[in-house]
């Protein structure tokens, strides 16, 4: 064995050389990386005796891609380039042994090799969309040369990993060998196409998976069309679709490369492509809690308990099926539990229509579900999360019931998303036992789990919480105790803003357009229509003393209504009331006030920079452990643009004294509660920013 450097080693067994990779923990192309790869080509090629490469990769994975943590800095060692050349023009075949996720830079790689041999678990993919990007070493050229147009402008512009059955049947592996024999497989196939004499494939010259589109502009016309909506403010999958061009209409495979390395570069050291490299770290980082190692203790958890079988309790419901986890499902009566587990069902079932469920795998999750009527139900889960709606009293009295109910040890998790969990603990005579568990709608949807760590919530609770989290796939972020968490506080100071601006002469749809075209999935007025107007609202209360008051008392309570803030047709499309226009007119008048037009900048500012101001006091306060957890928060929970990075990469990008200037100056307007945050101030006047 010959050591090339610390993470390179090259072998030999016969006539057959084998380069193994060890660069923890995902084998990302580094420069350490790449230096030994270099070195290890150029020493197996003057070996005595040698007749085919294998190129195989230590630890959990192949190698995952090109160090996400270099771009933006000075290069060094050898380029993608120059490896894939040497690979390339081997003067025997390389294989590439694949097992884990191939992607990236790393699948490009195995892509200049001449034939890829992998393990059934193994996938591959170019997720560079997902960081802003497109895959830079000759992805775009090669990959379309393997599974013709169509096929890759879907796979660069989703970033989707293949697994490795559909990865043979693409064409993208060339065999498939037995898990934990991939060396060996590797080197008996190397062996077999030696025997056979077959030809150094090089992908780069195979052009005829192309010819067939070349000079079809419907191909690139339509599938624009079809897919404006999901790139909607996105650079990046514009950018991979003329790669794709490219590849097909070029003259050759040179200029096509040309076309990706210029579109590459314009990207890489773009704003969008910085957020999202950014969000993709943050996303990790929000995982480590600096007080609670990686190696604390946590609870076993087999089985999970959920009270309340709604939209909420059934939705979390799924995440744990989905992972093989057996859950009890609580409700109150028969009626309300048939009814919950019939939502999970049309949910799998509606899953299982699109093709990514079958039906096997739709009766395996039910089957994991349990219903039952009593508490008591749930005395040995290992994990019990309280799902009923928010009530302090009500939660007080589940959480006393629990206390003597389940086993000793296991977590009691609330999904409360807003109210104080270390009043909900006090109700238990084991209050680090108590943990939030915040979950966003529909909860087998969306990313973001906001773990809300009480007062006296014990370290082997939370690292519970976050770990249970990852396992589930969703992005765990924790937070302290305050109204509303991360999440719900900044919306809330978002919610202010657009209250007043609709009282000062904005309409709803004006607000809402400005913040969708900032990149938003909705605004907030769409948002509460979808929600509903009516939540913590009754008509015995009501005093018609605000403008969801008077929409709530006029039958428009949003979208289940077909009425909320706009009118909404049978397919709930939404469309600017004039019924809201003069409840609002008239409103504003009561109140003696006179509209005035505002602008499209004063919306945004207003909204985003109120957001970032109550970011930097959620931060100074020690809720928030980071400014990168509130971006994660954001991202993943309540759709901020990830091309903008979170409220706080965001404020950095406007300036920091832009953002406190600007808030400055429309002073008064900003509201009674508002007040400018101290820290907010002081890293304005110090020059400094929050994420960076
Ligand atoms: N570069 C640098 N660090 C990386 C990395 C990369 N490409 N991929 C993962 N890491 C780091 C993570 O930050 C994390 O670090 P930490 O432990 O310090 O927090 C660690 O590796 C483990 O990552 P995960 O927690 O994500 O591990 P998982 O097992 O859950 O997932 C994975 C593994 C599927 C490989 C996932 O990490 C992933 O998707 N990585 C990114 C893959 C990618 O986007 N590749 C393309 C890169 S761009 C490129 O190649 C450009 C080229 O075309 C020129």
């Amino acid at each position: 064995m010959t050591t090339i450097n610390a993470v390179t080693t090259l072998t030999t067994d016969g006539e057959i050389a084998v380069l193994s990779l060890n660069h923890p923990p995902v084998n990302a192309l580094s420069a350490v990386l790449r230096e030994g790869l270099m070195a290890g080509l150029q020493q197996a090629k003057v070996l005595p005796g040698i007749r085919a490469l294998v190129l195989i990769c230590e630890g959990r994975t192949f190698l995952a891609g090109a160090d996400i943590g270099e771009f933006g800095k000075p290069a060094q060692g050898p380029s993608l380039y120059l490896i894939q050349d040497e690979i390339e023009a081997a003067p025997y075949p390389v294989v590439a042994a694949i097992h884990g996720t191939s992607l990236g830079g790393g699948f490009e790689v195995a892509l200049c090799c001449h034939y890829r041999v992998a393990v059934p678990s193994a996938k591959c993919g170019l997720p560079e969309v997902h960081l802003g990007l497109l895959p830079g070493a000759g992805g775009t050229q090669r990959l379309p040369r393997i599974v013709g147009a169509a096929k890759a402008l879907e796979m660069v512009t989703s970033g989707t990993h293949v697994g490795g059955a559909d990865s043979l049947a693409m064409g993208l592996f060339d065999q498939l060998v037995p898990e934990g024999e991939l060396l060996a497989g590797a080197k008996q196939f190397a062996r077999q196409v030696l025997a056979e004499g077959r030809p150094l494939r090089k992908v780069r010259d195979a052009d005829d998976k192309l010819l067939p589109d070349r000079g079809n502009a419907a191909l690139f016309a339509d599938f624009r069309a079809a897919n404006a909506k999901r790139f909607r403010g996105f650079l990046a999958p514009e950018y991979n679709i003329r790669c794709i061009e490219a590849a097909v209409n070029s003259a050759s495979f040179e200029d096509g490369k040309q076309v990706e390395r210029t579109l590459f570069l314009e990207l890489v050291s773009g704003i969008q492509s910085q957020a999202q490299r950014y969000a993709f770290f943050a996303e990790r980082q929000a995982q480590k809690i600096a007080d609670v190692p990686a190696d604390t203790p946590t609870v076993p958890v087999a089985r999970v308990g959920i009270i309340g079988a709604g939209t909420m309790g059934g939705g979390i419901a799924m995440n744990f099926a989905n992972v093989g986890l057996p859950v009890t499902l609580v409700e109150t009566s028969q009626a309300a539990l048939d009814k919950g587990l019939a939502v999970v069902r049309r949910n799998y079932e509606n899953s299982a229509k699109r093709g990514k469920l079958s039906s096997a795998q739709v009766e395996q999750r039910m089957a994991l579900l349990t219903g039952a009527l009593d508490l008591q139900a749930l005395a040995g889960c290992d994990m019990v999360i309280e799902a009923v709606f928010e009530n302090m009293a009500i939660k007080k009295e589940i959480f006393a019931k629990l206390d003597a109910i389940v086993k000793p040890g296991a977590v009691l998790a609330t999904n409360t998303s807003a109210l104080n969990v270390n009043e909900i603990a006090s109700a238990t005579a084991r209050p680090e036992a108590v943990v939030g568990m915040h979950f966003f709608s529909p909860a087998n949807v969306m990313k973001l789990l906001e773990v809300v760590r009480g007062d006296k919530t014990s370290k082997p609770v939370v690292a519970t919480a976050m770990q249970i989290g990852k396992k589930i796939g969703k992005v765990a972020a924790l937070s302290g105790v305050c109204p509303g968490f991360i999440g719900n506080r900044i919306l809330a100071a978002r919610g202010a803003q657009s209250q007043a601006m609709l009282l000062e002469g904005a309409m709803p749809w004006d607000i809402d357009r400005v913040l969708y075209d900032f990149g938003m999935p909705m605004g907030p007025f769409a948002m509460s229509d979808l929600a509903g107007l009516d939540i913590g609202w009754s008509a015995e209360t009501s005093k018609g003393a605000s403008i969801r008051d008077l929409l709530c008392e006029a039958g428009r309570r949003g979208q289940k209504t077909s009425a909320g803030y706009y009118d909404y047709d049978a397919a709930r499309n939404a469309r600017p009331s004039e019924v809201t226009r003069q409840i609002v007119a008239d409103f504003v008048a009561r109140q003696g006030r006179s509209p005035r037009a505002i602008s499209d900048t004063e919306i945004l500012e207003r909204c985003t920079y109120a957001m970032v101001n109550e970011a930097a006091k959620i931060l100074d306060e020690g809720i928030a452990q980071r400014a990168s957890d509130i971006d994660t928060v954001w991202i993943n929970g309540y759709g901020w643009p990830v091309y903008r990075g979170g409220p706080m990469f965001y404020a950095d990008t406007v300036g920091l004294p832009t953002v406190v200037a600007q808030l400055q100056a429309y002073g008064e307007m900003m509201g009674p509660g508002f007040s400018l945050s101290p820290l907010l101030l002081r890293k304005a006047a110090a020059g400094e920013h929050f994420t960076r």
